[in-house]
């Protein structure tokens, strides 16, 4: 099974950007987290991350045909982009939405996800985790 995982903006900068809110592990070092918690659970995952909501539109269409699930990662657009919550139900590919921080114990315009209504599910609040825990659930729902 193909699991595509999408970090939004400025998640390029984790480890130097807010480490008292999203941690001070990089990216490639949660990217290598979910390169071995994938390889555990036996699926196949290609990580990308894109800043441009454009580009995460476009790589949701490519996803159609590449991969099997999606784990998403929206960054703030997922407080405001109706074009990416869209673009997720626009394609039929099993998709969850992650975030490092608990979006609903801080700023009130994060508390509200329009992105997390387009996915199957959420889960935040639990650091790099959330990704670990979010490739749990597809390989569970992908089994049966
Ligand atoms: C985030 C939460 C968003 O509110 C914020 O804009 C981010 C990161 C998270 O992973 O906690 O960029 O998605």
């Amino acid at each position: 099974m193909r699991v595509l995982v999408i970090h939004g903006p400025n998640l390029n900068l984790l480890g130097n950007r807010e480490p008292e809110i999203y941690g001070t592990q990089t990216l490639d070092d949660v990217n290598e987290l979910i390169a071995t918690s994938a390889a555990d659970l036996g699926l196949q995952v290609r990580c990308e991350q894109y800043n441009g909501e454009g580009q995460i539109v476009d790589a949701l269409h490519a996803a159609q045909a590449t991969a099997d699930a999606i784990v998403i990662n929206p960054g703030a657009y997922a407080h405001y982009s109706y074009a990416v919550a869209d673009a997720i139900r626009s394609i039929a590919v099993l998709t969850i939405e992650v975030h490092l921080s608990n979006i609903h114990a801080r700023d009130e315009f994060r508390r509200t996800s329009v992105t997390a209504a387009a996915c199957r599910g959420t889960i935040g609040g639990f650091g790099p985790l959330s990704y670990v825990l979010a490739l749990q659930a597809i390989a569970k729902i992908l089994e049966k």
